[in-house]
């Protein structure tokens, strides 16, 4: 059975399922330069489904977002060790933007990273994406550092990240 995490407008959001995995790397295809292998969407979907979710309208996926957790130095703890949420990749279809839909699937996934006891989740962002820094910002992610040349094509990234404990 499906179940609606949230809904704006026409648009409801729920969990990635097996079947959903095609449409999936079709956005990512459309919408990002990073791409990955059939794998590794698999993989994610199993490790952790509770923050892969997506964004449905009439029957169809439109948007997406899929992280793992991972155990390592916190962004914000000197020198302490932490489980943490990634997020690896999200993207909304380019004629479904500006309504709300990526705010929510961050805010979803937020929430699915929390249940598996994840003390601060973070990502990286090409510096130039000023559409995706001012939504993270506004959810409470701050830059924490410029990884040089992060992007095969030389971009630098912004690592930004946000603290559940604080
Ligand atoms: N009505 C009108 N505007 C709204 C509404 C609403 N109900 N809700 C939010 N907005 C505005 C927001 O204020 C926001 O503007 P702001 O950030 O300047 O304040 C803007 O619309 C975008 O916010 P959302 O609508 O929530 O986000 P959107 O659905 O457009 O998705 C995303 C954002 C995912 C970044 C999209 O632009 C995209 O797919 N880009 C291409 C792929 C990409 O760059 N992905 C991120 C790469 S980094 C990574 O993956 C870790
Ligand atoms: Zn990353």
């Amino acid at each position: 059975m499906q179940v609606i995490l949230s809904q704006i407008g026409d648009c409801i959001l729920r969990r990635c399922e097996l079947g959903d995995l095609i449409p999936v790397m079709e956005i990512n295809l459309q919408t990002l330069p990073e791409h990955y292998s059939d794998y590794f969407y698999e993989s994610l979907l199993e490790e952790l489904p509770e923050a892969f979710i997506v964004a449905e309208i009439d029957g169809k996926v439109i948007g997406y977002v899929m992280c793992k957790t991972e155990y390592g130095f916190s962004n914000f703890k000197k020198l302490g060790f932490v489980k943490k949420g990634h997020v690896v990749s999200i993207a909304v279809l380019e004629q479904h933007r500006g309504k709300g839909i990526g705010t929510m699937l961050v805010n979803e996934s937020l929430k699915g990273v929390k249940m598996k006891q994840c003390g601060e989740m973070y990502l990286e962002v090409r510096c130039s994406n000023n559409d995706a820094v001012k939504l993270y910002e506004r959810l409470g992610f701050a830059i924490l550092q410029r990884p040089k040349s992060y992007y095969r094509d030389g971009e630098d990234a912004f690592l930004m990240a946000i603290d559940f404990t604080s």
